[in-house]
């Protein structure tokens, strides 16, 4: 692939992306960090070419007539402010977009037409389009559907991880799953809560609301939905049946009812009622399979007429979601499709 591309973000994510690119031969032109743009040659060193400035997204140094595709690995920031200002800036210049920061989303939905961005949710399981391809016809206005989802591959790494929940997300950081956190396990089981309401807002956009099924007037705000987050307590009760539960978010038409759940979040929208939280799946019929979703996973069970598994059955995904090597297999899949409809201009 002879393509020229700019990669915002020189982190976990972004490195795996200069690495990918290598290998596949695409062209890193510029890396953008956030005190600078900068070259990079061909043993990884970088020299620094120009400004960036993160307070109006502006750049120096960058000829983006050389430009064919950005991508977008910074981490998510209050409001999406951050990567929409980089995205401002790239599309006024007619360069597309790859990302797989979530806020640029959450924030501003109306991205969601204009960049691709299937590593959002779940970086290498590809859950954004299993869900919307697994959809029966009808099933947005069904009174009766339901949809469970593991959309927090790394809370699913703690969650089924055999070793303790301190190591469990030891080991998550060093994988490079989860942000290191100085709180340690309370930050950083708090923090993913956070994450999977963002995640939980760009399902809702990018799945259920289209539209035909939606009325307008609705407005979906992060910063107005509280996550209720865990605190020395409840991650008492939660630590002493770890086994029983997952963090697990349900869409369905009707309220659930649900009991034994600890933490997260609910709303309602559009005629959508969404729950998020830890919710123990042992006693529940719906969501008992969800066990068999081990280390970083995503998963989507979906209830079509929300009938029990085994009348129909549900439709069910299991795959990695977290990590750069997955995440970044999902972004380059996604400029291949960039390709494939003939989006990218400039070789
Ligand atoms: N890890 C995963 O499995 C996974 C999966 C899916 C999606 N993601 C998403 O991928 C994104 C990147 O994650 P990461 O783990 O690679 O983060 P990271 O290791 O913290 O790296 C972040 C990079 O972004 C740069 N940066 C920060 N703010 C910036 C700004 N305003 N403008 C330009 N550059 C900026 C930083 O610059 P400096 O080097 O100058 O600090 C750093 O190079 C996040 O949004 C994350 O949610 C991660």
């Amino acid at each position: 692939m002879n393509i020229n591309t700019l990669v915002c973000g020189y982190g976990n994510i972004g490195k795996e992306l200069v690495r990918k690119a290598n290998e596949i031969g695409l062209n890193v032109s510029y890396i953008i960090k956030s005190d600078g743009v900068y070259t990079i040659d061909a043993g990884g060193v970088l020299s620094r070419v120009g400004k960036y400035s993160e307070l109006d997204g502006s750049f120096s140094g960058v000829d983006f007539s050389r430009i064919s595709v950005g991508f977008i690995a910074i981490p998510a920031s209050a409001n999406g402010l951050a990567s929409r200002k980089l995205a401002v800036a790239l599309t006024q210049k007619r360069i597309p977009l790859v990302s797989c920061e979530k806020s640029l989303f959450a924030y501003y939905p109306s991205n969601l037409d204009l960049i691709a961005h299937t590593a959002t949710v779940g970086g290498g399981s590809r859950i954004l389009p299993y869900i919307k391809m697994n959809m029966p016809k009808g099933f947005r206005v069904h009174h009766n559907a339901v949809i469970h989802t593991v959309l927090n591959a790394t809370l699913n790494f703690i969650m089924s991880s055999e070793k303790s929940m301190e190591e469990a997300v030891a080991e998550a950081v060093s994988l490079k799953y989860a942000e290191p956190s100085a709180g340690g396990l309370l930050t950083t089981l708090n923090s993913e809560m956070d994450d999977t309401l963002l995640k939980t807002c760009i399902v809702m956009y990018d799945c259920f609301l289209t539209e035909h099924t939606v009325n307008h007037n609705f407005v979906l705000d992060p910063n107005a939905i509280k996550v209720k987050h865990l605190d020395e307590t409840s991650l008492a009760a939660l630590k002493a049946e770890r086994e029983r539960y997952r963090y697990i978010v349900s869409f369905s038409r009707k309220p659930l009812g649900e009991r034994d759940v600890i933490g997260g979040f609910s709303f309602v929208i559009n005629g959508w009622f969404v729950s998020a939280g830890f919710k123990r799946f042992d006693n529940n019929a719906y969501l008992w399979s969800l066990k068999y979703v081990c280390g970083p996973g995503n998963a989507a069970l979906i209830f079509p007429e929300g009938k029990y598994p085994g009348i129909g059955g549900p439709n069910c995904t299991v795959s990695p979601g977290a990590g750069p090597g997955p995440t970044v297999r999902t972004m380059i899949d996604d400029l291949r499709q960039l390709i494939a409809e003939k989006r990218i201009v400039r070789y």
